[in-house]
């Protein structure tokens, strides 16, 4: 859904120092720009929620939100402008995600957040779905070998299909949850979209895949 034009969003954008305005000119060094050991993406941040309280609880890692929706990336930049205890370790590029390989360089991303991505329900839309096999290829070659890609979402529907892609472009499924606040995740912030939805007492759904197989040490040694 598109979002009603804000007055003030551009010209907001343009003086926003979280706001990158040349990412490409970083790339291969988002680590080194914000000083972090990890480098975390979050793509479609929407109005930044968890980007801002994440780059809060985990300031060794670098947080770098993608948004394409101007009006909704000004809200975003002034949250995190606007916030206490931040610590200059985010960044937000404002742009599409189709996008993403003039900004990252191969193997630059350890984590790749999908939070309540657009569910594009007809069918012929669903290239524009962020976990399509076109969106999943790009970021396979931008993701470290070791690293994830985690989604959640509540609509079930596009859960399957994402199930399915990843399966396709040969990710391993390490964690998957159909009521994912059965339990409590201390360490996961709630995202806009996510708080809706559990006021509404939906389950939401999350999985986390990685680029290969991952092997515990443990078991390895023995
Ligand atoms: C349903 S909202 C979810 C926002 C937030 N992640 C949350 O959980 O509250 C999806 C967001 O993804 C953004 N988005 C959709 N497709 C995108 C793309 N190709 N590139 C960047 N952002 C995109 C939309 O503009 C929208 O703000």
């Amino acid at each position: 859904m598109r979002m009603r034009k804000l007055a003030w969003a551009e010209d907001y954008l343009k003086h926003s120092p979280f706001v990158a305005a040349k990412p490409s000119e970083h790339q291969g060094k988002w680590k080194a720009k914000l000083s972090g050991e990890k480098l975390h993406v979050e793509i479609g941040c929407g109005k930044g929620d968890y980007l801002v309280e994440m780059s809060k609880r985990d300031p060794q890692s670098a947080w770098v939100g993608v948004e394409k929706d101007p009006n909704v990336a000004a809200i975003a930049a002034r949250k995190y402008d606007q916030a206490s205890d931040t610590q200059n370790n985010a960044a937000l590029i404002v742009g599409d995600a189709q996008e993403i390989e003039y900004w990252f360089e191969p193997g630059e991303i350890d984590v790749l957040h999908l939070n309540f991505s657009d569910p594009w329900p007809k069918k012929r839309a669903h290239k524009k779905r962020l976990s399509h096999a076109s969106f999943i290829a790009r970021y396979a070659r931008l993701i470290q070998d070791q690293g994830e890609i985690r989604m959640k979402t509540d609509n079930a529907s596009l859960f399957e299909f994402s199930l399915l892609q990843f399966q396709e472009g040969g990710w391993f499924l390490h964690e998957i949850h159909m009521d994912y606040h059965k339990e409590a995740h201390e360490e996961d912030a709630i995202t806009e979209y996510e708080q809706r939805f559990m006021n509404q007492n939906q389950p939401i759904y999350q999985a986390v895949w990685k680029k290969y197989p991952y092997i515990n040490k443990d078991k390895k040694k023995r």
